[in-house]
Parts: structure tokens; sequence; C-alpha cells
């Protein structure tokens, strides 16, 4: 088959993309100024061997970007370097740069605490604290010493209004605890819980996957809503979700030493439809992976 092969129908058929905004973001991203994220050269090791191999990309403020690629290609790794996560995994040392409104997260004197405010992350199995929704929430302002209770009240009102979770508890708050929520409200509780400590980026990883495809779609939306005020890096594996939500989609795969890089980032729109890499395509057609 010639590297341009036409894209296969029946994934075109299944993938709904958000293509009028996709294709904005995307001509955007190639435009200088407006970038919120962006690596420079990052190189991920684990001991002495290489995860992540010289990914360099950017992210436009209020927008959404997808990493897609398959289990072990290093999606994970790379989302953790956004707020300085792979520094709690021994052994795990990150090269380059990570620029966070032009200033390099990885320098020294960057407080780690105020770096994890602004870059928020919530997780792929839903984790919150054994205590009531109301101090879930509240948990994060208070340990930034917040103590005010009117203000705290105001905090979690709007933090679950935001994460659309507010009509669900609001009459449960105090009495009842996060863990004796459903999962997908679980997972809302979390995002709450980021909300309330202000961030600018969330980041989630594979956020949906534990869900039922109704929690599933919530969230979905959460994240579309969300887009409007914060800058989000999602993890996928599921395709039609990456279509959905994302802006911009990254894919990434192994190299023979099995070190994940970048093959391709792109307009959502067109990496699903027309990408550029003949392994991107046999990727998002199920040839691989
Ligand atoms: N804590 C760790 N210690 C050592 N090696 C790790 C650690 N976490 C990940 N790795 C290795 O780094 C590579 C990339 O893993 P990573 O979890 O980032 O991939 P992924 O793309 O997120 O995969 P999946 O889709 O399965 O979640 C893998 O080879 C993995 O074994
Ligand atoms: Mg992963």
């Amino acid at each position: 088959m010639p590297a341009t092969a036409v894209y296969p129908e029946p994934l075109l058929r299944r993938v709904e993309v958000a293509a009028p905004v996709a294709a904005a973001a995307g001509e955007a991203v190639t435009q200088t100024g407006d970038v919120k994220i962006a690596t420079e050269h990052v190189s991920i090791s684990y001991s002495e061997k290489v995860a992540v191999r010289d990914v360099s990309l950017t992210v436009q403020p209020r927008s959404i970007l997808a990493l897609i690629g398959p289990s072990g290609s290093g999606k994970s790794t790379f989302l953790r370097c956004f707020n300085r996560m792979n520094d709690l995994i021994p052994g795990a040392s990150v090269k380059g740069e990570v620029c966070l409104d032009g200033e390099n997260v990885m320098d020294p004197q960057v407080s780690v605490v105020e770096l994890r405010r602004r870059v928020g992350m919530v997780f792929q199995r839903p984790n919150p604290f054994p205590m009531s929704i109301y101090e879930n929430v509240a948990y994060g302002p208070r340990r930034r010493g917040q103590n005010d209770r009117r203000k705290l009240d105001e905090l979690v009102e709007t933090s679950l209004k935001r994460a659309a979770l507010w009509d669900e508890v609001k009459d449960d708050l105090r009495r009842k605890s996060g863990l004796a929520l459903s999962g997908g409200q679980q997972q809302r509780l979390c995002i709450a819980r980021v909300l309330a400590t202000d961030p600018d980026v969330i980041l989630m990883d594979e956020p949906a996957s534990a869900l039922d495809p109704v929690s599933t779609l919530r969230i979905e939306e959460l994240m579309r809503e969300l887009r409007e005020a914060y800058t989000i890096v999602i993890v996928t594996h599921n395709m039609q979700q990456a279509a959905r939500v994302s802006d911009v989609t990254a894919f990434f795969t192994m190299a023979e030493d099995r070190a994940g890089y970048l093959v391709e980032v792109g307009p959502t729109g067109q990496i699903f439809t027309r990408p550029t890499e003949r392994l991107t395509e046999d990727y998002i057609s199920g040839r691989f992976g």
C-alpha cells in the first residue's frame, strides 16, 4: 500500500471529530506567544532504562491535549513531568525543559508544592480521602491555611458546581463519606478537589477508564466545560474519547529499544483523518497496539 493510503473507512465513520475547535486550536499551536506549556527535549529514564525519549511539544492555554499510544509508550511517565510527579519515583530522572508560562519547572528553585497546586492531577482510579465530601474538597485549601468557614463553604460549593456534582451531593456534604459515592461521582469529587486548589492546568491519566459509559460521557462533557478556564492534558486509550474531547492529539509509540517517543502531534481532526505518519495511521486504524 502506498504511504498515502486512504484513511480506513470504518474508523472515519466511528469517530466523531470535534473538527472546528480542533483545527482552530491546532493552527494556533504553531503560532508564537500563546503557549501554556512547552516541553523541550524531554527524556525520562527509570534507572538506566529510557522510558521517554526527546519529546518537544507545546500546549495552548485553554485547550485539551490528548496523549494516545500503545501500553508502555511512556504516556503516563510523560504526563507526570508536567508537575514533577516523577520526582516521587525512586530511580526516575528527567532531562530537558518543561516550561509552564515560560518558567522551567525543572529548576531546583521551583516550589514543587506550589507547582502541584497549579498543575493538578486526576488519576485512573478515583481516590477520594476517607472523609466527608465537604472535607475532601476543603482539604487542599485548608492545608494552604484557609480556615475561614464561610470562605471554605463557598469554595466547596463552587468547586462541586464546576465539577458537575453539586446537585447530587448538596444535601449530604458533611454526612456522607467521599467513599460512599458511585465511581463516576467519586471521579467528579476528585476533580472538584483539584479545582478547589485553583489550578491552571489539570492532568488526567485515563480518568474514565474505570467508569461505565454514562459516567464516562459525563466526565467528557465536564472536560469540555473545564476547557473554558483550564488547560487540560489527558491520557486515554479510548480513541473515540480522544477524538471527541481533545483539540490536539499526540501519538506516542515505542522505538526498538522500547523507549517511548512522540511520533506526531497535531490538530485532533487531522490526526484522526489525515495523519502524517504511517505509524499513527496503523495505530488509529487498529493495525497496532
Ligand atoms: N515506576 C516505574 N519504575 C520503573 N519503570 C517504570 C515505572 N513506571 C513506568 N515504567 C516503565 O516505563 C515505560 C513507560 O511506562 P508508562 O507507564 O509511562 O507507559 P504508558 O504509555 O502510560 O502505558 P499504559 O498505557 O499501559 O498506561 C514502561 O516500560 C514501564 O515499564
Ligand atoms: Mg499509563
